[in-house]
């Protein structure tokens, strides 16, 4: 992948976002659209992936036929909200090995903290795929992937559900390598660092913890 933001505008993907956006839809609706959804962003942050042939038998023929090359991919789930897209990722990519990222912000200084780091051997040999549905300020998605690089990765894809501005450019800032791929980019963050118009706090909504 070359550009660094990749929108998905296909209306499939731009109908579901605006049900998962609407604050009346449930929370058992909102985690079948984030599954349905992250399946079709799950389709594009895959294009481009290296592909070999291989040698197979059809009930009619031989052929090499078309399959993908190189180790099994690592999707690496930032927590907790990440959990609601890899779902859906692992069901289209189901060999992935996965991973967990987890971080909090401190309250003193503001700056995300490592709580819990597990991730697949031979990182440095896969493509890796970090979800959180949120990429607001960028704060916890540079400090991920600065781990993920730091474990060896170096051909890393960013999946979101919604972007704002000021974690585009942070990302972009610390991370020039490093694809994005998202289903909107919003107008901004709110004073407490929410995404504005976005869908709320993506993890309360998927887990119904408010
Ligand atoms: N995390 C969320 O869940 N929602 C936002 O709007 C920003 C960060």
């Amino acid at each position: 992948m070359s550009e660094h933001l990749k929108l998905v505008d296909h209306p499939l993907v731009q109908h579901k976002l605006t049900l998962m956006r609407d604050k009346d839809t449930s929370t058992a609706v909102f985690r079948q659209l984030l599954r349905e959804i992250s399946q079709l962003l799950a389709y594009e942050v895959t294009r481009g992936l290296k592909m070999t042939t291989k040698r197979i038998q059809t009930p009619m023929a031989q052929m090499d036929a078309p399959t993908l090359a190189g180790k099994k991919l690592a999707l690496i789930s930032i927590l907790r909200a990440g959990n609601g897209l890899l779902d859906g990722v692992l069901e289209l990519i189901p060999s992935a090995r996965v991973g967990f990222v987890g971080l909090y912000r401190d309250e003193k200084t503001l700056q995300p903290v490592q709580y819990y780091f597990k991730v697949p051997e031979g990182m440095e040999d896969r493509v890796v795929i970090a979800v959180d549905p949120m990429l607001a300020t960028g704060n916890s998605s540079v400090a991920a992937i600065d781990l993920l690089k730091k474990r060896g990765a170096s051909d890393i894809r960013f999946l979101c559900l919604l972007a704002a501005p000021e974690g585009i450019a942070r990302m972009k800032e610390a991370h020039p390598d490093v694809p994005i791929v998202t289903a909107a980019v919003d107008e901004r963050l709110n004073e407490v660092g929410y995404i504005v118009p976005g869908l709320g706090d993506a993890g309360d909504r998927m887990f119904g913890t408010k």
